[in-house]
């Protein structure tokens, strides 16, 4: 068979992949409490406290953060949920090594730190031992950071995830169900991005974490006070993996599949200079800040299989949220903004829009269908439940995780390689294959039943 022949019948077969009834596929849960310990209790650090708090098959070890405000909101928290005070690391920026040392030992790390220190806390779990390291978003920040990771990952035999939630939004779940199913056909196309006004969490006024103010770094607080400068330093695609991660599922990249090369285009930066003369006027110190991120930037990606794929970086200007999903294939596709659904010969009448609500529910996903209640009241729509729910049920199964270190770095890597591309007058970029070659080999694994 021939190396074509192969991606093709790899990519039909997981088409067809139908939804296995739970146990068939993983082991049962071990009955044992895990140990977790938490680097970054910052905003996005509660959202996963809360959700560890809530769940009675894990003890939260260790905290570690820097920041006062963010540590008395982390401990008043966990008094409230009546869980034991875990041990408390702070002080310097590195007292997180210090934590990774503790006695009562760390089954699994949670980090929720700013991008720069992703990559170095990683590697340093890991060469500490520990076995799975579950990261938010965004892996390092150059290519090499990215490959970093991976070898760590590999030569100590460490699970790591990047906590990418929208992989389990309700819809998105159900869109990935459909085209399991075959319901779009063979996948043509896809788009996918980060278009989100965040002017207001790159600015504020030091005591909020939204708006209020212009400042940013020390003046600021939460996300200000780091985020920004990459808007300022940086032009690429900023923020993929929102986007990226669900198409990446729909068509099995990693697992069959794979992104072979990148270009990216970036307009010219006005949002946050604007938005700085606006709300605080031209006298405001940051009025002078040159910032190098384009205000909308465009990247397309191939893939081995055959399909492309759009994603766009759209944060800096006003503008209602959304990821602007469109999933397309030979029978139909589904496109999240007009949400709308349409499948030749299936569709109520041709050319025109279903409303996709009717298919959405119909093919909701097993694993929303078994732990909404579990979900209900978690962060995004309660889909930061499952995340963390995969993360801590693969641990307690000592089991691979449903996402892993090479799916983190190719979705992450988009950010460093659409840099380069932009840098490079827009030249089209060829993808790594951080993988070696087992991309040819490796099977789906994420949510093929409903347990985790
Ligand atoms: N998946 C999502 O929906 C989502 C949403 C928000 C944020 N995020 C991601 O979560 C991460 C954190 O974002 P956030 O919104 O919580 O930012 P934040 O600024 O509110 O929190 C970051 C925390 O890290 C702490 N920190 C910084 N350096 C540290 C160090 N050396 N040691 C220990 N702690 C340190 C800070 O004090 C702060 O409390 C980022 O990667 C961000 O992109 C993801």
């Amino acid at each position: 068979m021939n190396r074509k022949e192969f991606v093709k019948n790899t990519g039909l077969a997981a088409a067809t992949l139908a939804i296995l009834p739970a146990g068939e596929l993983f082991a049962s849960a071990a009955d044992t409490k895990i140990k977790i310990a938490m680097i970054g209790v910052g905003l996005r650090g509660q959202n996963h406290l809360d959700l560890v708090l809530r769940r009675n098959d894990v003890e939260l070890v260790a905290i570690c953060d820097i920041d006062d405000r963010m540590l008395t909101r982390a401990k008043e928290m966990i008094t409230k949920s009546g869980k034991k005070m875990p041990q408390i690391f702070t002080g310097d920026i590195y007292a997180w090594k210090k934590m990774l040392e503790i006695k009562a030992g760390i089954d699994g790390i949670i980090i929720a730190t700013p991008w720069e220190w992703h990559k170095e806390m990683i590697i340093g779990s890991i060469e500490a031992g520990i076995k799975y390291i579950g990261s938010e978003v965004m892996i390092g920040i150059t290519l090499q950071d990215h490959w970093d990771v991976v070898k760590a990952a590999e030569k100590y035999k460490a699970h790591v995830m990047m906590l990418e939630n929208v992989c389990y939004r309700r819809d998105v779940m159900a869109v990935l169900n459909m085209v399991r199913q075959g319901l779009f056909g063979e996948m043509i196309h896809l788009q996918g991005g980060y278009q989100h006004d965040l002017r207001d969490v790159k600015f504020n006024d030091g005591t909020k974490a939204y708006g209020g103010g212009c400042e940013i770094g020390d003046k600021a607080w939460s996300e200000a006070r780091w985020r920004t400068h990459h808007s300022i330093h940086r032009n690429g695609d900023l923020y993929p993996t929102h986007g990226i991660g669900p198409i990446a599922h729909c068509i099995n990249i990693n697992r069959g599949n794979r992104f072979v090369n990148l270009a990216s285009f970036s307009t010219k930066a006005r949002g946050l200079h604007q938005h700085i003369i606006k709300k605080c006027g031209p006298d405001h110190p940051n009025a002078k800040i040159s910032f190098k991120l384009g205000d909308v930037v465009t990247t397309s990606i191939g893939c081995a299989n055959g399909e492309t794929i759009l994603l766009q970086h759209d944060t800096n200007l006003p503008r209602p949220y959304s990821l602007g999903f469109r999933v397309q294939g030979t029978e139909g596709l589904w496109m999240d903004l007009n949400k709308g659904i349409y499948i030749e010969g299936k569709s109520t009448k041709p050319h025109q829009w279903d409303e996709a609500k009717v298919w959405l529910d119909k093919y909701d996903h097993p694993l929303w269908a078994k732990w909404s209640k579990e979900a209900q009241g978690s962060g995004h729509g309660g889909m930061d439940f499952y995340v963390i729910h995969s993360f801590v049920e693969s641990i307690k199964r000592n089991a691979p995780t449903a996402m892993d270190v090479y799916d983190a770095a190719a979705w992450s890597a988009i950010t460093p390689l659409s840099e380069m591309s932009i840098e490079k007058g827009n030249e089209t970029i060829e993808f790594p294959d951080f993988t070696g070659g087992q991309w040819m080999y490796r099977k789906p694994v994420f949510a093929l039943n409903d347990e985790y």
